[in-house]
């Protein structure tokens, strides 16, 4: 990988100049920490959560869907705990303004602003909730708060038994969900990293009690093989064990997925073992039996919880600063993202070498026919090695040229974005050789 520097400048840029990720309402300045996801940012983001959704859901025997709203009756959030300690410790600098979380200053500093460098200018630390607030119905008063969820997660508890009907589910088993979380965080940031409306992949497994520490352990390996299988470099991945400062007052125990930004490591994912805290809530402001009664064994307890939580958006992010590089072929500087191909927004670029002896009518027929298959895309203007950087920019594995030949003999190259081999192919066999390369793709 070529030494990039600034690499986050030049990504930002990259989204916003190829179409992957805009400022939302850019044109009223944009809105701090939102963003909208452009053509290519858009399929790309729909791949990673079918590639979510196929290992976590449809591959498997043992996990149920679930879309569950997004505004829940306002006591879910006192039962999770929100209401009381979803908060953040937040501080102001009385000299310029600035606005920090409490838990991120430097210790050694204490008073003194991160941003204008004055001593003894910040104020006490308050708490401050994290969850948006707003109300059902035309009168806003206490009586018709609502929140918007700040995870997926509680949708899925309250219809834990709801679903095991349903489906005929035997414990263990558990339910996933793709969905919008909101977060009112004090310091949003890192582009697409932080921000205050977002999207988690979450699952919940339901267990035994005792069982519990083995499927941890279990989830845990699984959920980092998704990584490495997304295209994610190995050794920018590494598990970060919560210290017992760190652990939520409801987990037994937890780890972060973590992956090396350029602006550090950081959380990616969270494993947690929930033990049976939120259906012990649920049943209690619920006034609902939560317990599970098993028939074969005749026992009753709350099942306890494996939680996988991941954050699509950054997960996005995270697939596109890994896929960047900058090399240089036949003394030609190129930007490339090097996405797998399972999850790159666009599969295969087609074109003509030239626009004239017939070539275009043949590449036309040759998208049309690819098109029942892959999302690709026609391009006649330029010269090919121009046409070929633009598809590599965009993270497009494979360029398909129909040549002088392919007038005589029905085959096309087709060339291969990160090795740059050409191999020639029947046109009629591009389908099965794409499909064969992207099956056996892995990330060097
Ligand atoms: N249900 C557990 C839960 O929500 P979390 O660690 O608060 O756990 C899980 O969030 C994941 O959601 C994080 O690992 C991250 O990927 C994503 N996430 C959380 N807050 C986010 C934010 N403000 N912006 C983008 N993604 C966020």
């Amino acid at each position: 990988m070529a030494t990039i520097d600034k690499l986050m400048d030049k990504l930002v840029s990259l989204c916003k100049r190829r179409g992957f990720i805009f400022q939302s309402s850019e044109i009223y300045g944009g809105l701090n920490s939102c963003y909208d996801y452009g053509p290519l940012g858009v399929e790309l983001k729909r791949n990673v959560k079918e590639f979510w959704w196929k290992a976590m859901v449809q591959s498997r025997d043992d996990i149920e869907g679930l879309d569950a709203s997004i505004l829940m009756h306002p006591r879910v959030w006192e039962a999770s705990g929100h209401v009381a300690n979803f908060t953040d410790p937040m501080v102001d600098c009385k000299i310029c303004k600035g606005r920090f979380r409490a838990d991120e200053l430097n210790d050694k500093k204490p008073g003194q602003c991160p941003r204008c460098g004055n001593k003894d200018s910040l104020t006490e630390a308050r708490q401050f909730n994290l969850m948006f607030k707003t109300f059902m119905g035309p009168v806003e008063d206490a009586a018709n708060v609502v929140y918007m969820r700040p995870e997926t997660a509680q949708g899925i508890y309250v219809n834990v038994y709801n679903v095991m009907q349903a489906s005929r589910q035997k414990i263990p088993f558990g339910i996933a969900q793709i969905g919008k979380a909101f977060r009112n965080e004090i310091t949003p940031g890192n582009f697409t990293f932080r921000t205050r409306e977002f999207e988690q992949m979450e699952m919940q497994f339901f267990v035994k009690p005792g069982t519990d520490m083995e499927w941890f352990e279990y989830w845990k390996t699984q959920r980092m093989a998704w990584y490495d299988e997304l295209g994610i470099r190995k050794s920018k991945l590494r598990f970060h064990q919560h210290g017992p400062k760190e652990l939520a007052h409801y987990a037994a125990a937890a780890f972060d997925i973590e992956y090396e930004f350029p602006f550090g490591w950081k959380e990616l994912e969270g494993v947690h073992n929930r033990t049976d805290f939120d259906l012990k809530r649920h049943m209690e402001y619920s006034g609902k039996d939560l317990n599970h009664f098993d028939d074969a064994t005749r026992e009753k307890y709350i099942p306890y919880i494996i939680e996988t939580s991941a954050g699509c958006d950054r997960t996005v992010l995270t697939a596109l600063i890994d896929a960047y590089d900058e090399d240089v072929i036949e003394g030609e500087a190129r930007t490339v993202l090097r996405l797998a191909p399972a999850i790159a927004p666009i599969k295969a670029g087609v074109f003509p070498l030239v626009k004239k002896d017939g070539m275009p009518e043949v590449a036309t027929k040759i998208h049309h026919e690819l098109k029942k298959h892959f999302n690709v895309f026609y391009d006649d203007g330029g010269a090919i090695g121009r046409r070929y950087r633009r598809m590599d920019e965009a993270g497009t594995p494979f360029g398909i040229t129909v040549d002088g030949q392919t007038l005589q003999d029905q085959t096309v190259t087709v060339r291969e974005r990160d090795s740059l081999v050409q191999t020639r192919v029947a046109a009629d066999k591009v389908v099965p050789f794409m499909q064969e390369k992207m099956a056996a793709y892995r990330r060097e």
